[in-house]
């Protein structure tokens, strides 16, 4: 069902749609159709990345109350909690059953002492998150979307796995997600929820659990290596499920949600509507190539992260493997990376054992103004290699930072220029150093010495390229692709491919997941070729596939205007695209149509006030073989 309507052209979002929405409002609904609204989630509390502690990479399943507790105070007494360390979260291994036939969950007291309520069979966490509160943190909570959890199904040695019959031990949300959500938030207090995807992944009947009778069938919603045998509008129904029971269980808003999907289920064109946080890759390890592999999955998503739904790629390992006390270098890599791309900033690791100089790369002021800059933008990729990288972050207030990033083992040498920032060549820049508070400027262009795997970080400040407004892609925070026009979500084949430690190499190694191929991408085509349109490049701007919608926060702004055109990697010679420009939904401008090889051709409106700019592309029918036809909003600019 879901491979055939693919192939008849219908996007994955549409089709999303369809299936959960009544036969009435298919109908209706055109997914370019204007809302004038802005649709990227707002609910819960993450205006900017979460920061916080995790069990998980720290002490895997291994938790218990005494660890938790012991990373909270040192996050506290350090001066971490005061930097913007606030959540204190809990992964795999807390709960011990499911209660029958009542189906109230249990926790492992022997591990959650304060869990222990004295009446028989009955635990609590209040407690525990009354104590965090109390220190000003909050508290987070992990399940899983199924009945089983990740641990069960694919780490059954782990320790502390749930006991009991196989109804007992059906830990996960299935089934229970409105009891267990208000168990977790409205009687125990959290404040935060990891909602991990394994049950509905791994329990098919092939499974050998499922063939030993250990756990009950579930037949895979998600199968990692084959979206057509992915059932995305189910998956999605399911995290809907769990998002609109902590709308119910939170009345005052105050809460985040992680959706654990690793990047299947092409959950980067929905998960940013949904949850809070999405992962994008599979696990990080504390293995430098694995770090590489998740980061590459986020880098070039910028404009699928905003305030309220950000681009998760796992945890931080600093502190351990190829993060720890004797790499510095990496760990200040990793850190930096992760602050400058609007990662979580969550600590993976046990603070008993940090050094001074771990708690003081964790307490950078400067890298977390950077990571918390209220604008909410993530870096877009200047230049990408697989040596060197640079990356730039508008700020809240109208400046940048700059990372430039040598990803290999020698020495590299790389020329930063005002181009890559935006900003005039012929007008001084300043740099300041976010390592050590050095200043340094330059005109034109400069150029550093970066040691392997090192990571320099600068914020700038210099005359802006375009003084009268902002370019779209240098806002991406300000910019929702909610309707992208990927019709058939492919793997991105840019992603550096690390070998999975806990595989090795049997097999035939991974699959980067779906729908990093394709996308709506700042200053580049959704293949991330240089923008360009009829042999002309086009270095500022947005690029999209057709067949898409763009909403863009006014800010104010009085005037839209681009060059718009069909971008020359298109394949597609033959269709006609419109471009649209919406101001509150209401039409403000229509272009003719343009094919490929035609020149691009400028679009502008006035915006009267509007909150919210659409930006519409549609494209004449199908192309042959349902071909994605990119197209370019060159130098898209909102101006004062
Ligand atoms: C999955 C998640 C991890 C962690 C484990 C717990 O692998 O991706 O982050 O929560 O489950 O078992």
């Amino acid at each position: 069902m879901i491979g055939r309507t693919l192939r008849n052209g219908l996007s994955a979002a549409v089709l999303a749609a369809m299936m959960v929405a009544p036969a009435s409002a298919q109908t209706r609904r055109d997914p370019l159709a204007p809302t004038g609204r802005w649709s990227a989630n707002t609910a819960g509390r993450a205006a900017t990345p979460p920061m916080g502690w995790n069990s998980w990479n720290a002490f895997y399943s291994d938790v218990d109350e005494e660890k938790v507790m012991a990373s909270a105070k040192i996050i506290a007494d350090s001066g971490l909690q005061a930097a913007g360390y606030r959540s204190i979260n809990i992964d795999d291994g807390w709960w011990l059953r499911r209660r029958q036939p009542d189906g109230r969950m249990v926790i492992r007291a022997d591990k959650f002492p304060s869990a222990r309520t004295g009446r028989d069979g009955e635990t609590t966490f209040r407690p525990l998150t009354d104590r965090l509160h109390s220190m000003g943190f909050r508290a987070g909570i992990y399940s899983d979307i199924g009945r089983n959890s990740c641990g069960q199904i694919y780490t059954p040695n782990f320790a502390n796995q749930p006991e009991g019959t196989i109804a007992e031990r059906e830990v996960g949300l299935y089934g229970h997600v409105d009891q267990d959500i208000r168990l977790y938030f409205a009687e125990w207090g959290f404040d935060a929820i990891k909602v991990d995807g394994c049950g509905v992944r791994g329990l098919g009947a092939d499974s050998d659990h499922v063939k030993k009778g250990d756990y009950r069938q579930f037949d895979p919603l998600i199968d990692m290596n084959a979206i057509g045998r992915t059932d995305i509008a189910r998956v999605r129904g399911l995290y809907q499920e769990v998002a609109d029971a902590l709308k119910r269980h939170n009345p005052d808003g105050d809460y985040m949600y992680s959706v654990c999907l690793w990047g299947s289920s092409n959950v980067r064109a929905w998960a940013k509507d949904v949850g809070n946080i999405s992962r994008t890759s599979d696990d990080i390890t504390s293995n430098w190539a694995r770090m590489l592999t998740n980061f590459d999955t986020t880098l070039t998503r910028a404009l699928y992260a905003h305030p309220g739904s950000w681009n998760d790629p796992d945890m931080l390992f600093v502190g351990q493997g190829d993060f720890d006390k004797d790499h510095m270098t990496e760990a200040r890599s990793h850190f930096a990376l992760w602050a400058i791309t609007n990662a979580p900033l969550l600590i993976g690791y046990d603070l008993r054992k940090a050094t001074r100089e771990q708690l003081a790369l964790f307490g950078n002021k400067g890298l977390i103004a950077l990571n918390q800059d209220a604008g909410g933008h993530q870096a877009v990729p200047a230049y990408l290699s697989d040596d060197v990288q640079v990356l730039v972050k508008t700020l809240a207030n109208g400046e940048k930072a700059v990372a430039l990033f040598n990803r290999g083992l020698a020495p590299m040498k790389a020329v930063l220029t005002a181009e890559h920032l935006k900003m005039r060549a012929d007008r001084p820049v300043a740099l300041i150093d976010l390592w050590g508070g050095k200043a340094r400027s330059f005109t034109g262009e400069t150029s550093f010495e970066i040691a392997p795997r090192e990571t320099l970080v600068f914020t700038a400040k210099g005359t802006r390229s375009l003084e009268a407004g902002m370019y779209l892609s240098e806002v991406p925070g300000d910019v929702n692709p909610a309707e992208d026009g990927v019709v058939v979500p492919k793997a991105d084949p840019t992603i550096h491919h690390s070998v999975i430690p806990w595989v090795g190499t049997k097999g035939r190694g991974e699959h980067p997941q779906y729908a990093g191929w394709g996308g709506a991408q700042a200053d580049r085509s959704p293949f991330l070729t240089p923008l360009r349109v009829a042999g002309t490049r086009i270095d500022t701007g947005l690029g999209v596939l057709a067949n898409s919608r763009l909403e863009v926060q006014g800010r104010g702004a009085s005037r839209f205007a681009a060059t718009v055109g069909v971008d020359d990697a298109a394949s597609d010679r033959t269709r006609a695209v419109v471009f649209e420009v919406y101001g509150d939904g209401r039409l403000l401008k229509r272009s003719a149509p343009v094919r490929a090889g035609q020149a691009a051709v400028p679009i502008e409106a006035e915006l009267g006030g509007a909150r919210i700019v659409e930006l519409v592309a549609r494209a004449a029918g199908r192309g042959p073989a349902g071909e994605a036809l990119p197209v370019v909003w060159g130098e898209a600019r909102l101006l004062r």
